[in-house]
């Protein structure tokens, strides 16, 4: 089958963010992270169209993608937790939460499980150290985690899907 070019919901949702950025090459980074936005991931193909519709070498925009930890070349689950593993959620006990994560999801950081609910990411620093561990889940900060808690508030979010 002949690939390489997006599926059409995907290119009009490309062609919206392009548009409400004029264009403009120089917003290729907020592009991206738009497009992502838009249609959870960042397929190949998708770099493939950005690229010719931008007139920017498909290498760059390629090492673009990959380079910025933000962006994915796989689909993600519906939610992304992030387990903060900076210096200071290291030393409260961060490890214990990444882990706790880890089992009750059975994926490790950097995956999503089959079902494509959970995508499991780590950050460096989330900016608010003083409430660390921190676990953010959809955008959301939860402070002072610990496995029991992790484990609960996952259980809670799983009710929340099954309502
Ligand atoms: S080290 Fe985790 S928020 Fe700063």
């Amino acid at each position: 089958m002949e690939t390489g070019m997006p599926v059409l919901s995907v290119v009009e949702g490309i062609e919206n963010v392009l548009d409400r950025h004029q264009r403009d090459k120089t917003a290729i980074i907020a592009i991206l992270q738009d497009i992502q936005d838009e249609v959870n991931y960042l397929p190949e193909d998708a770099l493939r169209y950005v690229a010719h519709a931008l007139d920017i070498p498909l290498s760059k925009v390629c090492s673009l993608a990959t380079f910025y930890k933000a962006f994915s070349s796989k689909p993600r689950g519906e939610h992304v937790i992030h387990v903060c593993l900076g210096t200071a959620c290291h030393v409260r006990g961060a490890v214990r939460v990444l882990e706790a994560v880890e089992r009750n999801l059975g994926i490790r950081a950097g995956e999503t499980d089959d079902s494509l609910q959970f995508t499991l990411e780590t950050v460096n620093c989330l900016g608010a150290c003083a409430l660390g561990p921190i676990m953010v889940i959809d955008g959301e900060y939860h402070g002072q985690m610990t496995s029991a808690k992790t484990k609960s508030l996952l259980k809670k979010m799983r009710a929340g899907e099954a309502a």
